[in-house]
């Protein structure tokens, strides 16, 4: 059975004086109804004073970073490790956004090194995949999306994949306020499972949880979720404002 997550991306938004503020103001409205696995993603400045708030309040929501560096420590001047955001509490780190592959230029192989490193520190990845308005007009969204698969999880051990999130994101639905339909959303999903499945077997397929992301919001959350093969949401735009995102983790 896949607890329900839902994650909010706060993508770069919010100084860590506002990420304080928000995330009290969560806690002082927080529910949490249908029991879900529940994440903020702040910006690095932001991670450690969320986390005191979260401690503090013992607020059962997890602790996400954005991005970080594949490797371990040295002269990578601007870069994050996966040490340094293990160090200070977080539980997940986001890897392969879409925003990164198109504005930062990340491959599939640096993705694919990225989830390595997650796993060998111990955190765990939700990864990102998902075609352009291009790729899906040109009809070849799935084949897109599943080679992005392959190539992100390409030498990644059957012990590590149990912890993998995976977010399937189709970029022109990011930030546009078109969300895929739900049907649409669900085939890709089973896809990625069906996929998942050939790679590491039934078992493991039916455990990973595979999120939707892209303009989700309270009005459309439900029925993502009651789609069989989504887990949960990977939310940008409505995870800064307190009472749609409360509204959407109790979907
Ligand atoms: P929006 O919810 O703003 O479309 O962003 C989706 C996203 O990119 C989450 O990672």
């Amino acid at each position: 059975m896949r607890k329900p997550f839902i994650a909010g991306n706060w993508k770069m938004n919010m100084t860590h004086l506002e990420a304080i503020k928000f995330i009290g103001d969560v806690e002082y409205k927080y529910e949490n109804k249908n029991d879900c696995e529940v994440c903020v993603c702040p910006p690095f400045t932001a991670l450690r004073s969320v986390k005191n708030i979260i401690d503090s309040n013992a607020l059962d929501i997890k602790l996400g970073a954005q991005n970080m560096y594949y490797e371990e420590a040295g002269a990578f001047t601007g870069e994050i490790s996966p040490l340094m955001l293990k160090s200070i509490g977080v539980d997940y780190v986001i890897v392969g956004h879409s925003e990164r592959r198109e504005i930062f230029k990340e491959t599939n192989k640096i993705v694919n090194k990225k989830v390595k490193a997650v796993f060998v520190i111990g955190l765990k990845p939700i990864m990102c995949i998902g075609e352009s308005l291009s790729i899906r007009e040109s009809g070849n969204a799935e084949d897109f999306v599943l080679g992005q698969l392959v190539e992100c999880l390409s030498g990644i051990e059957e012990k590590d994949i149990i912890n993998l999130t995976l977010a399937y994101e189709p970029i022109w639905a990011i930030g546009t306020g078109k969300t895929a339909t739900s049907k649409d959303a669900n085939d890709m999903c089973s896809a990625i499972r069906g996929k998942l499945e050939n790679l590491f077997g039934k078992d493991i397929s039916e455990e990973i949880r595979i999120q939707y992301g892209g303009s989700v919001k309270p009005f459309n959350i439900s029925e993502l979720m009651s789609m069989t093969d989504i887990d949960g949401a990977l939310v940008g735009g409505a995870s800064l404002k307190v009472d749609d995102f409360i509204a959407i983790v109790n979907y």
